[in-house]
Order: C-alpha cells, then structure tokens, then sequence
C-alpha cells in the first residue's frame, strides 16, 4: 500500500478536480473530455472512450474518446438485454473476459478487442442508464488493482451525474419550450377570441360599424406613445376591444336609433359599462385592467361622467386611456343624428376637454402619435387608414395639432382638474 501513495494521492486530486468540472455546467463536451483526461492520466491509462446514452435509440454515442482510432465506432448499439445486465451490475467496472456474454459485446467485440479494451464501467445514476466508460490497457501493462477500480467507479459517478445534470437540463429546456408554445397558442386564442367579441359587439350597431376595433386600436397608438411595454400595450390594445362589450345586452333598437334618444333608453344604454364590467370580471383576463376600462370608460375627470361620477384619480388610467379613444371614435365617426367633425375641430375639442374630461398627458400622447404621423415618422399609417386619406390631409390639420400640444405640454405631466 507504501508504494502506491503518491499515485492514490494523485488519484484523489484527479477526483476533486473531477467534482469541479462536473460542477461547471456551462461547457458540457469540454467536461466531459476534460474528466476522461482526468481518469487516464490520474491511472495512465493508454486510451478509453464515453459515451451517453440515448434511451430513445438505445444508443451508446461516443462524447470523448482518447487513443481509440478512427475505426472504433462512435455509436454502439444495445438490446434489451444489455439494458437489463447493465441495470443489474449498477456502477460497477465489468472486466472484458465477464462482459462478452452481453449480447452488444458480441456485436463489436472485434472493435473492442483490436483497441485493447478491460474495463467497461456502465454508468448509473438512479437506477437509470446515463452512459458508459470504455478503458484500456494501462501503461505500464499490468492488470487494474481493486483500489485503481474503485478509483474508476468513483470518478464514473462524477461523469455519470454530469451527463445526468446535462439530460435534465436538455428535457427542462424542452418542456420550457414546449410551454412557451403553449402559451403563445394560448395568447394568439384568447387574441382572436378579443376581436371576434369586438366584431360580435359592432355587429350589434349598424351606425357605428368598426367602432370597438377602432377603439382597440385607438387605445394601443395611446399606449404605444406612452412607451408601455408590449404586454402593457396589447392590455390597451385588449380593454379597447372589449370596452362596449355591456352593449350585448342593451336592446338593439336603443343602439340603433335614428335619432336622439329619450331619457329611459338612455338610462337603459347607460348601464352597458356595468353590464360590461359583469361580463368581463369573471374571465381570467392576462391583463387584469380589462374589466375595469369597460366599467370606467364613460367617467371624466370632472366628476361628470357616469356610472359612479368618479373623479380624477378615482378614476381607472385604463379607463381614461380607453375614455378618449372611445370619445376621439365617437367624433370622427358619422352618427345617424350627427356628422362626423372635422379634424381641427377634433383636435380643438380635445384641448379644451384636457383636464376636465381627459388626461392631459394621455391627449398629449394621442395628438403627438398624429402628429408623428403625419410628418411621416410613424412606421405605419394607421390614423389614414382608420379615418380615411382626407380626413387625415385636411387643411391646417399639422398646425392645430402643434399649437394644441405647445399649448398643452407645460401641464402635460400630472392629470389634474380645472376648476
Ligand atoms: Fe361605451
Ligand atoms: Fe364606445
């Protein structure tokens, strides 16, 4: 036992620098190279190879070989009862003259052989076939000590649980994406079931056709120009759809009145927010504001708004962002008792209302995304395709909106409320 201290000393460095490059999971080949190194040079071993397993295969694929040649294979088919003798052994070293009754021995036991193969090492980790380590001879020719095998299994388990680590990893990061698809399935549904209930919703009002989609879009220009990020925008996007969704269950005659309506029908219309609300409350929305933008979208800053009279900061954001891209639609639509508006007279009604129905900073937001598109900074023309090439040329049109935000952005910052 004197005479083999320094090797067993040496052995033991092996193992520990072992258990660091297991630990180090961020080059998995250069580990497992780097530990098949570590096993030969701490034993002087001549040449050997691992392998991983594939169970899916059955598969012994070579991840590192030293010294075997290129004739040596790379893939080494097993059967099942391969499998089953592996399992049993456990992660104990078989020596060549006991291994050759396994069947996959016999296939490439002229492979084997030629390279001088010894030891085969299966390497189990919880009762699982990870892999395999093939070793030959050593340098010196002498055959392997019991201490030099128990040394083998021990740096086997380190490689055996690298390899482990590595097939967990692999089968998280497919589940992670196989989730990751779920979800985006699950996204682009509950997306398109957003815009058919938008579609469901103006089919309902003949005269204001397009008017949830419009304001869904409205809203996501608003949020856009906010800098909120696309999970953010996509809930605007979402509580603009849906805002009118209460009006499912008002009576389709009230809606479609070709004149103004008296004052029962419109207590009758009035209750479409709460309505809304009801309906949108129980569904698990991924944007938790969307019930409440249908709740709070007809509130003004003032306290003149219905249902509740809310004032300023009572106020829902999503319901003041969703309050002016429903109002900004209502103007610069055709009405069956009223004409659209001309824009300037829009952008005019806009800055007036700011501070008593809107958000100043949200009528900000809104008329700088016009103006950007009309000097053509916008990456897209989205206001002329809304409201039509010459509703968006009219006359002035860039100078109403420049003067409007000179005059706005001083108070821009904080919502506030005029007296
Ligand atoms: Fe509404
Ligand atoms: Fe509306």
């Amino acid at each position: 036992m004197i005479e083999q201290q320094p090797k067993l000393i040496h052995a033991f460095g092996a193992l520990a620098e072992l258990g660091q490059e297991v630990a180090n999971k961020n080059n998995f080949q250069e580990t497992i190279r780097t530990s098949l190194h570590l096993v030969s040079g701490a034993l002087g071993i001549m040449r050997g190879g691992v392998a991983r397993y594939s169970r899916f295969g059955r598969e012994l694929n070579m991840l590192a070989v030293r010294g075997l040649g290129d004739d040596f294979p790379l893939s080494l088919s097993l059967c099942m009862e391969d499998e089953r003798q592996f399992l049993a052994n456990g992660l104990n070293a078989i020596e060549v003259a006991s291994a050759r009754v396994l069947p996959f021995f016999q296939v490439y036991s002229v492979s084997i052989d030629a390279k001088g193969i010894e030891l085969l090492v299966p390497l189990i980790i919880r009762d699982e076939i990870v892999g395999a380590m093939f070793l030959g001879e050593k340098a010196t020719g002498e055959p392997y000590s019991t201490y030099e095998i128990e040394i083998i299994c021990a740096m086997g388990r380190h490689v055996g649980v690298a390899i482990a680590q590595r097939n967990l990893m692999a089968e998280i990061e497919r589940r992670a994406e196989e989730n990751r698809k779920l979800f985006d399935d699950l996204r682009t549904t509950y997306h398109d079931t957003v815009k058919a209930f938008a579609a469901a919703i103006d089919c309902k009002d003949k005269y204001t056709e397009g008017h949830s989609v419009r304001v869904g879009k409205y809203s996501e220009i608003i949020a856009n120009e906010l800098d909120w990020t696309a999970d953010q925008v996509e809930g605007a996007a979402t509580a603009g759809y849906l805002h009118d969704v209460g009006k499912l269950t008002v009576e389709r005659k009230i809606i479609n009145a070709p004149y103004r309506i008296n004052a029962k029908e419109s207590a009758e219309l009035n209750k479409h927010p709460a309505v809304g609300f009801e309906i949108l409350q129980p569904i698990h929305h991924p944007f938790t504001d969307v019930p409440l933008a249908a709740k709070y979208h007809h509130e003004r800053l003032d306290g003149r708004g219905y249902p509740d009279g809310l004032i300023d900061r009572e106020i829902p954001y999503i319901a003041k962002l969703v309050n002016l891209a429903d109002s900004f639609d209502a103007m610069t639509t055709d009405r069956p008792y009223k004409a659209r508006r001309p824009a300037g007279d829009v952008i005019d009604d806009m800055r007036r209302n700011a501070g008593q129905q809107f958000a100043p900073e949200l009528v900000v937001a809104f008329m700088r995304g016009m103006l950007r598109e009309l000097a053509g900074d916008a990456k897209e023309k989205r206001f002329r395709r809304l409201l039509g090439r010459e509703y968006m040329e009219a006359e002035g049109l860039t100078t109403t909106l420049r003067s409007a935000l000179n005059e706005l952005r001083p108070t821009s910052e904080m919502t506030r409320i005029d007296p």
